[in-house]
């Protein structure tokens, strides 16, 4: 394990003492920061900038330069698995990500490559081991992933903001087609997650925007047990690594999803942390869940809402502050200061001794 000058939120994460609260942000490197904005016109497009390690770390570091955070997140993106299996990934303005090529049907399953982490994928790997020397022993890294049934969503649907009519129907009318697309996906997650750690991440992340939409039978079928067999790959491997579950409204799974073996939970702000910390506490830690609205009120009121997180919370480690979801495009960067100095004020409060 590597020693770090800052390792409050890889101490949180297995819930040992800490002098206070760590907090970060998700998608804290991002388009509501001025110099972000100034890199991302510099590379041209968003996956411009995704391959290439420098900028990805010139933006990595950017929000660590302006606040206080306890840890540092690659830059990258979660389709960058389904772009390296051929489908044709790009960004459109105002729409988000469209896949030219989205996977309907048996034979595109069945051709689907599983990317290797070394050259198709190479890209993310000089990334993190570039923002790990760039970081030394500063901060810990976080690594990430899409899961399993979320990545199924883009590559099936062909674009987000959907109705996942399409991806639905496939788990209805077909399970065993998405259960071959869902097999490729825990495989091509599982090396990639295991990659990222040997280049230099020292926890890794699972994002899961979409297990939220489905009903809980198809939840747990679907979502939690390919993410279930990723940690337990991850665990083999790299069994002092934490890895972090998020499923976007995934309040009424914490029992299921800390019982695949993982270190904590990710937590948006429709579940009530003190109720989560009861639930689940004694086996994982728990990430969250400030509301980033709370990031257009004035930083009196962010600095209450913040002390209500912390509160609901409690006393004691195991809790990673960190908004319920990814910071939004048009939040002041100032504001986002606020709720970090706050977490950084008002948090040591709950650590006693
Ligand atoms: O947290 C971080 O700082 C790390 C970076 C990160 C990005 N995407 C950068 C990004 C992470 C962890 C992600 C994950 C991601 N990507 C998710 C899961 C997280 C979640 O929010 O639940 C999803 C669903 C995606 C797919 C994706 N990528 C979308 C929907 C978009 C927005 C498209 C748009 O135009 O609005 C992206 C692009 C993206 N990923 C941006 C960033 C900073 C914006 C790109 C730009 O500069 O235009």
């Amino acid at each position: 394990m590597r020693k770090l000058q800052n390792d409050r939120f890889l101490r949180a994460l297995k819930r040992e003492p800490v002098d206070r609260t760590p907090v970060w942000m998700m998608r804290q490197a991002g388009r509501y920061l001025p110099e972000y904005r100034a890199t991302r016109a510099k590379a041209g497009d968003f996956m411009s900038l995704c391959r290439n390690p420098e900028l990805c770390c010139e933006v990595t570091l950017q929000p660590l330069d302006r606040y206080g955070l306890d840890a540092a997140i690659l830059f990258s993106d979660i389709l960058t698995i389904p772009d390296a299996m051929g489908l044709g990934l790009r960004f459109v303005e105002g729409e988000g990500p469209v896949f030219d090529r989205p996977v309907r049907d048996e034979h595109a399953i069945a051709q689907l490559p599983v990317p290797d982490p070394q050259t198709e994928l190479r890209y993310v790997m000089d990334a993190v081991s570039t923002i790990r020397r760039a970081l030394g022993t500063r901060l810990p890294l976080i690594g990430f992933a899409g899961s399993p049934w979320t990545l199924a969503t883009y590559m099936v649907e062909g674009a987000g903001g959907s109705d996942y009519a399409r991806i639905k129907g496939m788990a209805y009318d077909a399970p065993e087609l998405l259960d071959a697309l869902l097999a490729k996906l825990v495989a091509s997650v599982s090396i990639y997650l295991e990659a990222q750690i040997a280049a230099g991440a020292d926890a890794v992340m699972v994002f899961d925007t979409w297990g939220g939409v489905l009903a809980p039978a198809d939840y747990i079928r679907f979502s939690l047990e390919p993410m279930a067999k990723i940690v337990a790959h991850l665990k083999r491997v790299a069994p002092t690594v934490p890895v972090i579950l998020f499923t976007k409204n995934g309040g009424q799974h914490l029992e299921v999803m800390a019982e695949t073996g993982c270190d904590a939970l990710g937590l948006d702000w429709t579940t009530d942390l003190a109720n989560a910390r009861t639930r689940v506490g004694s086996r994982v830690a728990l990430q969250g869940n400030l509301d980033p609205a709370w990031l257009f009120a004035s930083p009196l009121k962010i600095e209450a809402a913040v002390r209500r997180v912390l509160e609901s919370f409690g006393q004691g480690s195991g809790h990673v502050f960190n908004l319920g979801h990814g910071i939004l495009q048009h939040t002041p960067p100032e504001h986002a200061g606020v709720m970090i100095e706050a977490v950084r004020n008002l948090s040591p409060a709950y650590h006693p001794g």
